[in-house]
């Protein structure tokens, strides 16, 4: 399935612990902008990376959704001695009656990149109108008062570079229109490939990630938070 990731789950870890995200960071802001919120939905919850650092910091009753049975393979053994719930559906076909305090996605389903001055919603979801769909969908899965946190990333460039293990990563972008190839290859340093994934997003410009958020019934304005995340409160 396109963007389910498949092929780097043995290497994903390996990669996002290297310097791609900060995770004690990440988790300390979510901490602080939570307050007193515990029931959170993360959406592409990966291998758990963000779940594990949250439940350093407060007793959060977490569900987390991804279609990705290798990633969730990861995260079940890293978050074996929580409670933590996780999930292995297409988000676009997830339902449920339990509404949440807080919806998160650290590069999961939908993130933010800030890019040529605006923020815009990037997803691995590639088609426009289901990306609508699923953002009143999380309104909805939300109470009164609570709120959609989406991580901001810088914008995807081409680089190569060495991770641990004497591991070599490189990333390769083309963009067209409003989509955006990613090809992530894992390599020895004989140039021997280890593993390849290749991803496409679908993104909005920044107008259209306002309205977007507005028409799926989160409130005018959206914040920017530590400069790393942009919170939608539910109207
Ligand atoms: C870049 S990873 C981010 C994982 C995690 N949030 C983190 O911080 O490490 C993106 C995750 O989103 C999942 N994903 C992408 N599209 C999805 C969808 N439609 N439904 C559920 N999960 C999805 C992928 O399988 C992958 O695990």
């Amino acid at each position: 399935m396109i963007n389910e990731y498949f092929e780097i789950a043995n290497y994903y870890d390996n990669l996002l612990t290297s310097g791609y995200f900060d995770y004690d960071f990440l988790s300390k802001t979510l901490h602080n902008l939570l307050g007193a919120r515990r029931k959170v939905l993360d959406i592409g919850v990966g291998t758990g990376l963000l779940t594990e650092k949250m439940l350093s910091l407060a007793n959060y009753n977490i569900v987390g959704v991804d279609f990705s049975p290798r990633m969730l393979e990861i995260a079940k053994k890293r978050l074996a001695i929580s409670d933590v719930r996780l999930i292995c559906q297409d988000i676009i076909k997830f339902e449920t009656e339990e509404k949440f305090e807080a919806i998160v996605s650290t590069g999961g389903v939908i993130c933010i990149v800030e890019e040529d001055g605006e923020y815009r919603i990037f997803s691995h979801i590639t088609n426009p109108e289901k990306n609508k769909q699923l953002l009143a969908k999380l309104h909805s899965h939300l109470d009164e008062g609570g709120l959609l946190a989406l991580g901001i990333q810088r914008p995807h460039t081409k680089y190569k570079k060495e991770i641990k293990d004497k591991i070599f990563y490189e990333q390769k972008i083309k963009k067209e229109g409003n989509y955006l190839d990613k090809w992530y290859v894992f390599s020895q340093a004989n140039g021997e490939i280890l593993s390849e994934q290749f991803c496409r997003f679908y993104f909005f410009d920044g107008l259209h990630t306002a309205k977007v958020l507005t028409d799926a019934g989160f409130q005018q304005g959206y914040q920017i938070i530590d400069d790393k995340f942009v919170v939608s409160y539910k109207e």
